[in-house]
């Protein structure tokens, strides 16, 4: 794919672009948990978005995403372009002179084989990328974190999404064979190492190759019902800011004063988190069993209180469920679409694997695509 990306800057504007690449993330457990100020397990993944960019000296910029086969003149005096894939770009660079930054004309390519709306963050590894490339190639000074709330904002401000900063923040911070434990309030972070191999399992990713786009999707309306359930609760509390700080209890007792829809959307998040902070415990130990179990309750929490899975998700998690050889499986990322990831004993894994691929096409007419992940690097330069 780096080759690919710097033949294509080559016979477009010439020698001489340096290469950067920028990672998708799966995330073990705590969904929809970060703009709620909670906690996420993402690990970045061995699949990246790759751009190739050289300053140009001039005023308007020079475009070209590989996977769209097209490409655009940017100049960031004037309005946002009209295709999407170039709003990201667009965005970061406004975002970075929203921050003071100045940002020369640049030519680019980029591309990439982060799978597009199958819940890897294709967007947040796009959005980390071209920031990562800018910061390093214009000395703009930005750290990695305010890299990542850049990319976050980008999504907020050009794409129309209010995601959290959990994509953006395991694109940039991910490490080989490491997860991503963060607390989204504080944005305190430790890397723990995660080796699933060493206790016997393996972990998949089954894609249902249904495509959900965030943005015109019920991602934003989740936020809000999770907004309006802090509303009530900070009436009758103080100090309480976002769902991080709301236990059961208080969720109970304010509970006839909301929405029953709004009553079910919090209670997940509070429970998610409670779920990744035993998960977690559970991990350090080393216990896999219990770990599976908090997944799987997971799931049962997005699909049922949630409402963010969909049939196919549905559908391979109940083959998940029972199959004595899958310790734990859930949809992962914002939902509606996209994949699931399952920890599997490794003795298991192939008769596995071959009786979703067989159900799954019974049921649908396709198979899944099947994706091993490799947890690794986050955002870097390519020498
Ligand atoms: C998307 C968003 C993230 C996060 C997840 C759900 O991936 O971009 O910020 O909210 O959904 O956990």
């Amino acid at each position: 794919m780096k080759t690919k990306i710097l033949e294509k800057f080559k016979t477009l504007y010439g020698e001489g672009a340096a290469c950067y690449a920028s990672p998708g993330r799966v995330n073990l457990i705590g969904e929809h948990t970060d703009y709620n100020m909670g906690f996420v397990m993402p690990g970045a993944i061995d699949k990246a978005i790759y751009v190739a960019i050289k300053p140009n000296g001039g005023t308007i910029s020079h475009v070209y995403s590989v996977d769209y086969d097209e490409a655009v003149d940017l100049d960031f005096t004037g309005e946002k372009p009209a295709q999407q894939w170039a709003c990201y770009v667009f965005g970061v660079v406004k975002e970075m002179e929203e921050r003071g930054a100045k940002v020369p004309a640049f030519d680019m390519t980029f591309g990439g084989d982060v799978p597009l709306g199958a819940g890897l963050s294709s967007s947040a590894a796009l959005e980390s990328a071209v920031g990562f490339a800018l910061n390093d190639t214009f000395n703009l000074g930005f750290t990695r974190e305010e890299l990542a709330k850049i990319g976050q904002m980008t999504e907020h401000h050009y794409i129309g999404v209010r995601c959290g900063i959990m994509d953006q923040f395991a694109s940039l911070f991910g490490e080989k064979g490491k997860i991503v434990r963060l607390d989204c309030r504080s944005l305190e972070y430790k890397l723990e190492p995660f080796n699933p191999e060493a206790a016997g399992c393996k972990v998949v990713l089954f894609d249902t190759q249904v495509k959900h786009t965030l943005a015109s999707s019920e991602y934003n309306v989740r936020r809000a019902q999770c907004e309006a359930g802090v509303a009530v609760v900070a009436k009758h509390v103080p100090g309480v800011e976002s769902l991080r700080d709301v236990t059961m209890e208080m969720l109970d007792q304010y509970k006839d004063e909301m929405d029953e829809v709004v009553y079910r959307r919090c209670s997940f998040v509070i429970n998610e988190n409670q779920r990744l902070l035993d998960g977690c415990a559970a991990l350090e130990q080393g216990d896999y069993v219990t770990f599976g179990q908090k997944v799987y309750g997971s799931h049962e929490g997005l699909s049922k209180w949630y409402e963010v899975s969909c049939k196919e998700l549905d559908f391979l998690v109940d083959i998940a469920r029972k199959n004595p050889g899958v310790l734990g499986a859930r949809m992962m990322g914002g939902g509606f679409g996209g994949c699931t990831i399952n920890i599997v004993k490794a003795e298991a894994y192939d008769a596995y694997v071959a009786e979703i691929t067989e159900k799954f096409e019974k049921e649908f007419g396709r198979k899944p695509r099947v994706i091993e992940v490799v947890i690794s690097q986050g955002a870097h330069k390519i020498e």
